[in-house]
């Protein structure tokens, strides 16, 4: 990688897909990012194998080591500050940070959603829609603030809910759709920048 690329923190929970798609774009010099370091809540996920397999740092700050929900914020803030990242990445990271993390990146920390915000916040984004029986679903890129999924929106993809979808097909549809706009709107963060003011994000 050169040294002018991006330096990139993903934060994991699960099978990663996202983070794959990441660290398949960053093979590229022309993308302007690399993936410095890849984090995760937990042990034994798919997410920290595709790290492993691709050459790039891991670590676990586990919620449950920490004597508070405070200290484990805290000690998530300084394993990721040590990387000195441009920009953070939550790929599926099921986790809300708190207080601390924010005041370090919140500013640069991205968190992509499998709805079309605000509609459906939260760990079921694909059922709830389907519950709801909208006909349009879809995935939003957004920069993480203290709420849930309230924070301001980068990108936002739609995709069509079938007559036929469960919940399976519609979420797979969606990170479809996920992965190409998070690949395509960090490449686009890096390489331009960005600004916020009153909400609105405006990239370059
Ligand atoms: C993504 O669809 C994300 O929106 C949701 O969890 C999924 C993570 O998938 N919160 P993966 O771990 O990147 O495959």
């Amino acid at each position: 990688m050169t040294s002018s690329a991006a330096r990139l923190v993903v934060l994991v929970s699960g099978s990663g897909s996202n983070l794959q798609a990441l660290l398949d774009a960053t093979a590229d010099p022309a993308y302007g990012a690399e993936v410095v370091a890849v984090g995760a809540d937990r042990d034994g996920i798919a997410g920290l194998e595709r790290a492993v397999a691709a050459g790039v740092p891991t670590f676990v700050t586990r919620v449950g080591d920490h004597p508070t929900r405070a200290d484990w914020d805290a000690a998530l803030t300084a394993q990721v500050a040590a990387y000195r990242p441009d920009l953070v990445v939550s790929a599926g990271f099921l986790k809300l940070v708190g207080a601390r993390f924010l005041d370090a990146f919140g500013d640069r920390y991205v968190n992509t959603h499998n709805s079309l915000l605000p509609a459906f916040p939260g760990m079921n984004g694909p059922r709830d829609a389907l519950a709801y029986g909208v006909k349009l679903a879809g995935a939003t890129l957004f920069f993480v603030d203290a709420g849930v999924d309230t924070g301001p929106i980068v990108a936002q993809v739609a995709v069509p809910v079938e007559p036929d979808d469960d919940e399976a097909s519609l979420t797979e549809r969606i990170k479809q759709a996920e992965r190409a706009q998070l690949v395509e709107y960090v490449g686009r963060l890096v390489r331009h920048g960005w600004s916020i003011s009153h909400r609105k994000v405006t990239i370059g």
